[in-house]
């Protein structure tokens, strides 16, 4: 096996700056998706080369990782991609990381633990901004109180979404929130819990969402109940509660169309100078009943979070630092493991 990074999805707006993040680290990678004219201005235009194959067929997409050790795939919504994408690493022996965030897809990976096991293959989803600067906080947290039983973590400052984020959020639209209780993934109407968080700026309003951690903390920690939190004003959360309302009509088939003609019309993502400029909070709370740990983060905006961190992740997996089957970001490196990416703080209260 050689020691080629492949990176699917590598056109998309995630995955170009995260492809031009790993040619300014020298990293050589393959550029591949499915659409071949954007695969090929893309390798023409940093010089790489480049693989143009769809997840439709299974023995295509195998042939395509065959001299591949690892795989970073940047192509969402990952309930579609990840599944044909894994089956190949499988196959392969090549070791599979994604910047998900959706429950459903970690989960969907954590249920092949032991096949990963069996073939020697790191299956790693979630390496960018949702989850690892908040599954990092996690772990720092279940280490500052050991018999934590509560878990709550939030963020704040992601103003602008880039056109798959947008898509992945109307799909989801209808689906309700997500906690976990007592070990078990719960569902709940968005928003079903308001609380007022202080990121470090100062009290704010912040609602529950169903963000990846809900999986992936439980296995990074072993912390039984887990709840997520977005920092949002007010009108923003009234808007969350209407749509538990609205779910069987923002559900319906007309309806996303509609929404997703609006990302692709009017969301391009943040461009240079908004990523430069903002910065990203991140709080977590523990609790065992009768103590409460609270720590903070700060780390750069999230799509250039997004960018290092998963490059960073995919050079570790590839150096062999990683343990096989399933793994979350903190599980695999510990609980410094958001702290690699420049400008990201941790403090503790
Ligand atoms: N975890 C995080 O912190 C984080 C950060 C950033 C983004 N994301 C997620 O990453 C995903 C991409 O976001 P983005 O804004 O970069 O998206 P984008 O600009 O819309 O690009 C999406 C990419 O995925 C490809 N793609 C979509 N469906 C595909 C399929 N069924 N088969 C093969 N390729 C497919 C597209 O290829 P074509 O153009 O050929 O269709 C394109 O290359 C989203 O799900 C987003 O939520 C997560």
């Amino acid at each position: 096996m050689s020691n080629r990074i492949l990176i699917y999805g590598s056109y998309g707006y995630t995955g170009r700056l995260v492809t031009e993040q790993a040619v300014a680290d020298g990293l050589d990678p393959i550029v591949a998706g499915r659409t071949a004219a954007k695969v090929e201005r893309q390798a023409v235009e940093y010089g790489l080369d480049h693989r143009v194959f769809s997840l439709t067929s299974p023995q295509v997409v195998a042939e395509a990782l065959e001299d591949v050790s690892v795989v970073l795939n940047c192509a969402g919504p990952f309930a579609e991609t990840s599944g044909p994408l894994v089956d190949a690493c499988l196959e392969t022996g090549t070791h599979y990381l994604d910047i998900t965030g959706e429950i459903e897809v970690f989960e969907t990976i954590a249920a092949r633990d032991e096949e990963a096991e069996n073939a020697g293959v790191t299956l790693l989803p979630g390496v960018g901004f949702d989850v690892v600067p908040t599954d990092s906080l996690a772990a720092h947290l279940a280490d500052r109180l050991p018999d934590a039983t509560h878990l709550s973590l939030g963020f704040q400052g992601l103003d602008e979404m880039s056109p798959g984020t947008a898509h992945t959020a109307v799909d989801s639209l209808g689906e309700g929130g997500s906690v976990r209780r007592d070990g078990t993934i719960r569902q709940v109407p968005v928003a079903h819990d308001v609380r007022t968080i202080d990121f470090g700026d100062g009290p704010t309003t912040a609602a529950a969402i169903p963000w990846g951690d809900v999986s992936t903390a439980y296995y990074t920690t072993g912390i039984p109940n887990v709840t997520v939190y977005i920092a949002q004003p007010e009108r923003a959360v009234q808007f969350m509660r209407l749509s538990n309302e609205l779910g069987w009509l923002l559900g319906t088939r007309p309806v996303k169309s509609v929404l997703h003609g609006l990302v692709d019309r009017f969301v391009d993502g943040p461009d240079k100078t908004a990523r430069a400029e903002a910065t990203t909070y991140v709080w977590g709370s523990a609790s065992n009943g009768d103590e409460t740990v609270v720590s903070r983060m700060r780390t750069p905006e999230s799509y250039e979070f997004t960018a290092q961190s998963a490059l960073h992740l995919v050079e570790r997996v590839r150096d062999g630092d990683a343990p096989t089957g399933f793994q979350t970001p903190a599980g695999a490196f510990g609980k410094d493991v958001a702290l690699a990416v420049d400008g990201v703080e941790r403090t503790d209260e």
